[in-house]
């Protein structure tokens, strides 16, 4: 028996994403001042190979060749960051010319092709000289992220309709301050927190700004990393409690202030040994509760986790790196298990199923909020073939199941409106640099050549369509 092919909502948004310290280059060009990915990938033993993204993809020079790549796909959508330090060199104070032309230019050629700009304000290239000034732990960096948003909102308002403030939060408060594997590279789990509650204002006060500035059609959102934690043992009360716990650190700390206006109380006490959050002001918290327009989930895998009893070593099975750090702050009890396969060369298990729990779980906790998956995609080890083509037919397989997963959880009745692919380019993936790649379109990293593979032809038939293509 054949099934009939999946058909997606019409006017379904379609699209990939991208961010700038990953395919950009240019670093010190133009007036940009450096960001913290720049400090930590040329701080040695942080990135993998020592790589760095001072070439990456050289996007900031080939952004025109690249866009009529997205228009050859078809792409109804692109989404991209803004580097900040691009903006506003010092991350506060003057701002850059040179930098709103950059992003001007591309917002154009982006429409004159068709496609809609989906711009993220904060993709982690935070402007170094604010670290100096204790990065996300100061208060007072929320305060020049909203400036910063307000200065950008101004130059490309008039054609930019959907603003997400920050990209994974998560993975900038506690990758970048508790297991410091990613920028700034600090482990410190109270400093963790208190870059969570700053992010939180920052996207609270920018969000406000950006509405403001222009007015109710905005559409405004953030794009989360929320984790799919299972019990180990599904029948055992400790490790359900674990899995609580995680929910709280992993995606509460976020969704509590942000979308009902204040921190769960069991996330405060889980951390109540490490903090007091008397960091969190009067009103704070329904400042960071901006009402938004869109919720951006980005997801690729799943995790098991457990309460760790007895002596025995622990493990780190997170996904995330091991840095001999945790990055779940307050949770030092709790051990993530080895998932089974199959993996990605990321070592992430591929589990469709975590997509439809997601998003359907998503939507029953905020049914009016409509959802954007605003990143999935995988990263393998690919071959380029003879005759030049790349048969990634993996990546195509991971995209097919998880597109499919997209489609069963529209059947089940969550409000999801599009889905962006993670990613166009090969590019360079944060502490891996540029061996792990994510890519539908290859970048040979020696002569920086494109090269479309079957996972983007594969892609634009979908869009073409509107119908899930076999594999
Ligand atoms: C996400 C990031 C993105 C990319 C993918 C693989 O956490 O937002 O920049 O690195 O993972």
């Amino acid at each position: 028996m054949t099934s009939s092919p999946r058909i997606f909502p019409e006017g379904f948004l379609w699209g990939s994403a991208t961010a700038s310290y990953q395919i950009e280059g240019a670093v010190a060009e133009d007036g940009r001042g450096p960001s913290i990915w720049d400090t930590l990938s040329h701080t040695p033993g942080k990135v993998m190979n020592g790589d760095t993204g001072d070439v990456a993809d050289d996007h900031y020079h080939r952004w025109s060749a690249d866009l009529d790549i997205i228009k050859d796909l078809g792409l109804q959508a692109y989404r991209f960051s803004i580097a900040w330090p691009r903006i506003q060199p010092d991350g506060s104070g003057a701002f850059n010319a040179k930098g709103d032309e950059f992003y001007s230019r591309l917002v154009d050629g982006l429409l004159e092709r068709g496609v809609r700009p989906v711009v993220t304000l904060y993709h982690w290239d935070l402007p170094q000289a604010l670290e100096d000034r204790g990065g996300w732990t100061n208060r007072d960096t929320a305060f020049r992220f909203a400036d910063y948003a307000t200065h950008v909102a101004g130059v490309l308002g008039d054609r930019v309709e959907t603003w997400t403030t920050l990209n994974e939060p998560w993975c900038s408060a506690f990758l970048g301050y508790a297991s410091g594997i990613h920028a700034p590279g600090r482990t410190e789990p109270e400093s963790a927190l208190k870059a969570a509650h700053h992010l939180n204002l920052a996207h609270g006060l920018a969000g406000r700004a950006v509405r403001d500035a222009l007015g109710a059609d905005t559409q405004l959102s953030v794009t989360l990393n929320l984790h799919v934690t299972r019990p180990d043992d599904p029948d055992s009360a400790a490790d359900r409690d674990a899995i609580r716990q995680l929910d709280a650190i992993g995606n509460r700390v976020f969704l509590g202030p942000m979308l009902d206006g204040a921190y769960p109380k069991d996330l405060l006490d889980d951390t109540k040994s490490v903090s007091d959050w008397s960091f969190v002001q009067d009103g704070d918290e329904a400042t960071c509760a901006v009402p938004l327009d869109v919720l951006g989930i980005n997801y690729y895998s799943t995790s098991r986790a457990r309460r760790h009893t007895g002596d025995g070593p622990m493990e780190h099975a997170d996904g995330h790196g091991d840095t001999g750090h945790s990055p779940w702050v307050g949770a030092d009890d709790i051990e993530f298990r080895t998932q089974p396969g199959p993996y990605t060369a990321m070592g992430w298990n591929i589990d469709p199923s975590g997509m439809v729990e997601l998003l359907t779980d998503m939507s029953r906790r905020y049914p009016d909020l409509p959802l954007m998956v605003t990143e999935n995609g995988a990263a393998f080890y690919d071959t380029v073939a003879e005759d030049g083509s790349v048969p990634d037919a993996d990546r195509t397989s991971y995209l097919h199941d998880h597109i499919d997963a997209v489609g069963q959880a529209v059947d089940a009745g969550a409000d999801v409106r599009g889905y962006f692919l993670w990613s166009l380019l090969d590019n360079f993936e944060w502490a891996w640099g540029y061996d792990r790649r994510f890519g539908i379109v290859r970048v040979d990293f020696d002569n920086l050549e494109r090269t479309v593979k079957d996972s983007a032809k594969w892609y634009s038939r979908l869009i073409a369509t509107n119908q899930l293509p076999p594999v």
